[in-house]
């Protein structure tokens, strides 16, 4: 979102309140927030929040304009990267879908050729009449994008559809309209967290990883266009939206994931941490504690990375080195042992670097001998810094596959 400009709609509904935290999440972001309110939504929450939390003027209605302002919100309307309307009443979408223009809001997305995400907010006997459904599937046929209505308590003490859809729903589908589709084709495999490897029914070994990079390069990946399959460990992370996830706990049941979904992949990013070793044995029964030590042996895990590197073929594979010394001398290694085409460098001595923070510090090293050091970094910036090398990957490799043909 950073550096996008992104109008937003309030219309009104009770729900009004809530597009104030979006507005402040969608600047927290990066973005410049431009808000546009019908004279219904001033009912429910003053135009002076709005202006506070973006920093921008509120415009409010057509007729109070002068022609300076008339052509300044046409120009909104045309530099707007995105138009987002949350709440949108049932009123405003029959007046969208109608072709009628008679405010400022509804004018601006007449104007607009930017892409209109529309977070219906209503009663729910509205928000299933056919009239309202109808006007959503003609403007949806249209392009218009909707985020659905969520399922709850709404104002008027019933229950069911008609709640604004969560914040994190409406952020991840702006974000996705936001992001330039270069991935389209690709179906990326990946995997993250840690895995649990078990001795008895309530014990097992595990790591300290949480996910959180795998699960932002899956995100960001799904943002570009790509079909992603997410092989996860144990996380306490949600589910994202629109990947196929695939939940797993040990090693073993890592690699058989990993390799049944193998066929369809053409890009491999492995950022999870799979434990090395397991124990060696299970108890089907709790390991009663007595006075002596407890010694078991530990074996070897499969290297999945290094079993994917033997049959990629023409995929692209990304590994991960976590390492606490001679991290380009051991990762290096690693990339060229295991075939990977790149390799994800974590010294996670550094402050701000490996697991459970929301930032990372990480080199991307290829097998040409370029190293890419990036500086102190949000996961998901990270992961689209890692997805711009993938993108170059495919283009190049696309490219001598077309050169091959002629
Ligand atoms: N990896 C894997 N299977 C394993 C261990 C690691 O697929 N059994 C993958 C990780 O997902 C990561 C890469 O291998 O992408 C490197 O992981 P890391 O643990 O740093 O390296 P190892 O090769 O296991 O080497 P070492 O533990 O000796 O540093």
């Amino acid at each position: 979102m950073k550096g996008k400009k992104i109008v937003l709609g309030v219309t009104g509904g009770i729900a009004a309140y809530k597009a104030a935290e979006l507005a402040r999440e969608c600047i927290k972001r990066g973005a410049a927030v431009h808000v546009i309110m019908t004279r219904n939504a001033t009912e429910f929450v003053t135009p002076l929040t709005f202006q506070t939390l973006t920093g921008n003027p509120v415009s409010v209605d057509t007729f109070q304009l002068t022609g300076e302002w008339e052509i300044g919100h046409i120009s909104l309307a045309e530099s707007a990267h995105l138009v987002l309307l949350a709440p949108a009443t049932a009123n405003v979408i029959g007046k969208i879908a109608g072709g009628i223009a008679d405010d400022l809001l509804t004018t601006t997305v007449m104007a607009t050729r930017a892409p209109v995400l529309i977070c219906p907010a209503m009663n729910v006997n509205m928000y299933s009449n056919p009239i309202v459904r109808e006007n959503m599937e003609k403007l949806a046929a249209k392009g218009v994008r909707f985020v659905e209505a969520g399922y709850g308590e709404l104002a008027c003490k019933t229950e069911g559809y008609g709640r604004l859809a969560c914040l994190e729903d409406i952020m991840e589908d702006a974000e996705d309209i936001l992001t330039a589709k270069d991935l389209v084709g690709q179906h990326v495999l990946v995997t993250a967290g840690p895995t649990r490897e078990a001795f008895d029914p309530v014990r097992f070994i595990t790591n300290y990883s949480t996910g959180k990079m795998g699960y932002a390069v899956a995100v960001a990946a799904k943002r570009r266009g790509a079909k992603v399959t997410l092989v996860s460990g144990p996380t306490s992370l949600p589910q994202p939206r629109g990947i196929r996830f695939v939940p797993v706990s040990s090693a073993r049941e890592m690699r058989d994931a990993v390799m049944s979904n193998l066929p369809e992949a053409s890009v491999v990013v492995k950022s999870a941490a799979v434990a090395d070793y397991r124990p060696a044995g299970f108890s089907e029964s709790k390991i009663k504690k007595t006075e002596r030590p407890l010694e078991f042996t530990l074996e070897r895990n499969p290297d999945i990375i290094a079993e994917v590197g033997k049959i990629k073929g023409d995929r692209i594979l990304v590994g991960f080195a976590v390492e606490t010394d001679n991290l380009v001398g051991y990762a290096t290694k690693k990339m060229k042992e295991k075939n990977m085409d790149l390799i994800v460098a974590n010294d996670i001595t550094q402050p701000g670097a490996g697991f459970a923070g929301e930032t990372n510090i990480v080199k991307i090293l290829d097998r040409e001998g370029g190293s890419e050091d990036l500086p102190l970094m949000d996961k998901m910036d990270v992961a689209h810094r890692i997805l711009d090398r993938v993108a170059e990957l495919v283009g190049k490799r696309e490219g001598a596959a077309r050169a091959r043909k002629r």
